[in-house]
């Protein structure tokens, strides 16, 4: 049942071995286990550390304990990690032979070889979800082409803005994870096997060979690094956090804009729940949901990052600590990613009353200044002369739209039919003319940039997985 139990004098205790076993964790990494074990199999046979007649039997055998793990016959739980199981499982079935299998290797490489095959997939996989929730973004924005709102900062009304300019600006936000994940990508996606324990091996190892049939681009240098390094881990954690908290600025969102304070949308009675006291309640449970589970995600990358605090090279039983934080996250995460983008269809904007806001919070005012500005009048001096009409407004209860001659005192030149049209919230967004500006046409050429992305992406992801599943198939036969 361990790999090791003829250094020491006496069995190892139970409380102990119940306290150190991972194998609640990594058991799910058993089909990276044994596809990164058959192709070091392979690699031992290439350099002739086994016999033809040796790898043929240990990849059948490997290739059958694949099945016995899939049938669910496999009980691991007296186990101390899933790579003691599969090794035991093989010599239970092809016999001594199973004990050269780990040759020239050591738990410490194999459990980051692991750990970057298990995580790559499920990398590209929430970057495809990723991309589904940008494209219910920018399908929602085009829904919605002429849909002007109040634009918030300091969450009081400051401009007005195109709803779907506010929807693609999440959608801008979660380009940026995906492009992180992208360069995250690049450093989970290196080949560690081969550096044995710490210090490599005196055995002639093909390392590059085995990369090559795990599809991985690189291999990875220093043994010592190689068997110390979780920074792959920590970075995707560091990217989900970002994304969990970029989504709940979303989700809080939401909450804000289905209360009858906003209400400026409407959420289908089957993404929403009751209370069990007060008979009238609706409420946006999803959505604080999305918004509150941002604290299991950020809580995982701060878990693993005190971990990894002062941990002197090269590895620690420590590092066995990177699984609950990466799993849980990952959990996390994909119930968020499922749940948004369906959540996001079954939410609706109501038009009136975003129409109805836009007549409070002298939205305009900015568009007042840029006309003056045009006009000659320095942008300062403009900047001064609304703002006193502002305040006298505010004081006598009128809007921008209820202007009269005499608020200009000596600039009464300027109270022109032009400039009443320039103070409609909707002539706001039509005449913003700048490179990301909320106007109809940047907005529509935003939506159409995004979409390229999406597709560009997709491609990309798909010949990854591509490569990957080629792979697994030719290993696992
Ligand atoms: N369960 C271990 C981990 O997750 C695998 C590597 C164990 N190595 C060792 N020398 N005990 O890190």
């Amino acid at each position: 049942m361990r790999l090791w139990g003829s250094r020491m004098e006496k069995e190892l205790n139970e409380e102990v071995a119940a306290f150190s076993t991972s194998i609640g964790e990594d058991f799910l990494l058993y089909p990276y286990d044994i596809w990164g074990s058959i192709a070091h199999c392979l690699g031992l046979g290439k350099v002739g550390l086994l016999t033809e007649g040796e790898a043929g039997a240990i990849v059948a055998g490997l290739r059958n304990v694949y099945h016995l793990f899939e049938e669910g016959k496999i009980d691991p739980s007296p186990f101390e990690d899933v790579h003691t199981l599969v090794e035991v499982t093989l010599r239970n079935a092809i016999g001594e032979v199973a004990g050269k299998l780990h040759t020239a290797r050591s738990r410490n490489d194999q459990i980051v070889l692991d750990e970057r095959l298990f995580l790559r997939e499920k990398m590209s996989e929430m970057m495809v979800m990723i991309l589904q929730l940008i494209r219910v973004l920018v399908e929602k924005a085009r829904q919605y082409p002429h849909l002007v709102m109040p634009g918030y900062t300091h969450l009081q009304p400051a401009q007005p803005v195109l709803f779907a300019h506010h929807l693609l600006a999440y959608g801008f936000m979660l380009r940026r994870d995906v492009e992180r994940l992208e360069s995250t990508m690049k450093r989970v996606n290196t080949f560690p096997l081969g550096a044995g324990a710490l210090a490599g091996t005196s055995l002639p190892i093909d390392r590059h060979y085995v990369a090559e049939l795990l599809a991985f681009p690189e291999v990875q240098e220093n043994s010592i690094d190689i068997v110390s390094d979780r920074d792959f881990i920590l970075e995707f954690l560091g990217d989900l956090s970002l994304l969990a908290l970029h989504l709940s600025r979303l989700g809080e969102e939401l909450v804000l804009w289905s209360t009858p304070h906003f209400g400026f949308i409407d959420i289908d009675d089957a993404f929403t729940t009751g209370s069990s006291i007060m008979p009238q309640k609706k409420n946006p449970d999803v959505a604080e949901l999305i918004r509150g589970k941002t604290g299991e995600v950020v809580a995982s990358f701060l878990s693993l990052a005190m971990t990894l605090k002062a941990l002197p090279l090269s590895y620690n039983r420590d590092l066995q600590q990177d699984k609950p934080p990466l799993l849980r996250a990952i959990r996390e995460m994909e119930m968020i990613l499922r749940i948004t983008p369906l959540f996001l269809t079954h939410v609706y904007p109501k038009e009136e009353k975003m129409r109805e806001a836009l007549r409070e919070g002298f939205l305009t005012a900015t568009d007042f200044c840029e006309y003056l500005v045009e006009k000659g009048i320095p942008f300062r001096r403009a900047h001064a002369l609304v703002g006193e009409i502002v305040r006298k407004l505010a004081s006598e209860g009128r809007s921008l739209r209820e202007l009269r001659r005499e608020d200009f005192g000596e600039y009464g030149e300027f109270f022109t039919p032009e400039l009443l049209e320039r103070l409609d919230e909707e002539q706001s967004v039509t005449k913003k003319i700048s490179w990301g500006s909320t106007s109809r046409k940047e907005v529509e050429r935003e939506g159409n940039h995004l979409q390229t992305f999406l597709t560009e992406k997709e491609n990309m992801i798909t010949l990854w997985q591509e490569t990957w599943r080629k792979s697994f198939r030719e290993l696992l036969g």
